[in-house]
């Protein structure tokens, strides 16, 4: 769509900043300087409550109702979107930085603004996109942490742990942009473009995904608007939750006298259809791991009895893998759909076929010692231990 570019002397500009934490706070800096006739709305934090009083800006308890550009920066994305939408019924023009697809308004981020800790004007944006692997920060790789602690933003999905969060330099500003099952999710176009905006504004950006970014992970797609917009960036892989969670339950997925070759595969039938090659799936000497496949468990066992493979080929389903909470279930293509419901099993799930799954008896190791070694039995974790196995 083709924007129209208007310029407003912004002391006679009716704008308010909707946001109380440090979103809105990185929001309010970027109007800092302006003489920007600003309205801040609700219980700002002390850094933003000092920020206003230095630029004189009137900080009041109730939310806005009218105006002519509403900055949108609440730290939900939920949220965000329900006052873009409460801005454009009212026709009022709002910013959303976290997702440019919601905004009606666009303002370009200010390098000539930066506060002192904030980058230097000079420096070139980049992109690194990196792979926080599949929960345990333990299996971060040694850049992933480098570039964390580097980083002026971290975008990132809901696979990735608070714990690894938490090592990413304090002062980044984090955007989350992830799927929740009811919760709005900013759409994929919107995240890239958040991508070329920030890298733009020269800032060191970190586009934190779980397990590794080209599994599964859409990182292609995003990189491919980078490219398109000549911004740089770089690749920072992860270990995909398939590998994770193999070493975890002890089910090594090519142990040569059971399997020849590995397939990873989508467990998210497009329209709910099966339109995956159900024949090469079922042919035997493999492993197959499915991913996003809890909702489909049925349709998968099911089919893959259908096309060849025995009914009690050992499966197993692992919740929450690499963690503290991860819980395996071990089952065969017969049993397991019809002790679903019973097992409760809570997402993110990881789905194993083939005969390698029995080697969990021997040479699982997690559910015993992952305690000690982690430290979580002296209450670093805040998790429960991991349960035993579930069959
Ligand atoms: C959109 S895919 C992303 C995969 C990711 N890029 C990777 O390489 O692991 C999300 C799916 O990965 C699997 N997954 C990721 N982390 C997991 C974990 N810790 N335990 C179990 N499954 C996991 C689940 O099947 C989940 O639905």
């Amino acid at each position: 769509m083709e924007l129209l570019s208007l310029q407003f002397d912004p002391r006679h500009l009716d704008a308010h900043l909707i946001g109380a934490g440090q979103d809105a706070l990185m929001m309010a800096r970027q109007f800092q300087g302006l003489e920007l006739n600003l309205i801040l709305h609700g219980e700002m934090m002390p850094a933003l409550t000092a920020l206003a009083r230095e630029e004189g800006w009137r900080c009041v308890g109730e939310m806005p109702r009218t105006g002519q550009l509403w900055a949108v920066a609440t730290g939900c994305a939920a949220e965000d979107a329900r006052w873009a939408a409460r801005a454009r019924e009212r026709q009022i023009g709002v910013y959303v930085p976290s997702c440019p697809s919601l905004s009606t308004v666009r303002l370009p981020v200010r390098t000539q603004a930066l506060t002192p800790e904030a980058p230097n004007a000079l420096r070139r944006g980049h992109v690194s996109l990196v792979g926080a692997g599949p929960g345990d920060p333990g299996l971060l790789t040694l850049r992933a942490l480098e570039r964390l602690r580097e980083a002026d933003v971290v975008i990132h999905d809901r696979l990735v742990s608070p714990e690894i969060l938490a090592l990413a330099n304090p002062e980044a500003r984090r955007l989350y942009v992830g799927k929740a099952r009811s919760a709005h999710s900013v759409p994929q176009e919107g995240i890239n473009q958040s991508l070329v905006d920030w890298a733009q504004g020269g800032y060191q950006v970190v586009r934190l995904k779980g397990g590794d970014p080209f599994i599964f992970g859409r990182g292609g797609e995003e990189l491919q608007a980078l490219a398109a917009a000549k911004l740089s960036f770089e690749v920072v892989p992860g270990i995909t939750a398939a590998t994770g969670i193999s070493a975890y339950t002890g089910i090594p997925l090519t142990h040569r006298d059971h399997a020849q070759s590995v397939r990873f595969v989508t467990g998210h039938l497009r329209n709910g259809t099966c339109d995956l090659d159900w024949q090469t799936l079922a042919a035997p000497g493999q492993t197959l791991v499915f991913y996003m496949g809890l909702g489909t468990l049925d349709t998968l066992c099911d089919q893959l009895i259908q096309h060849g493979l025995s009914a009690s080929t050992p499966i197993a389903l692992v919740e929450q893998g690499t963690t503290a909470r991860q819980r395996l279930h071990i089952g065969t293509l017969d049993d397991l759909p019809a002790r679903l419901a019973e097992l409760e099993a809570a997402p993110p799930t990881l789905i194993i076929v083939g005969d390698v799954v029995n080697l969990h008896d021997t040479l699982g190791w997690f559910a015993t010692q992952t305690a000690k070694s982690l430290g979580w039995e002296s209450g670093k974790h805040p998790s429960p231990l991991p349960l035993a196995d579930s069959r």
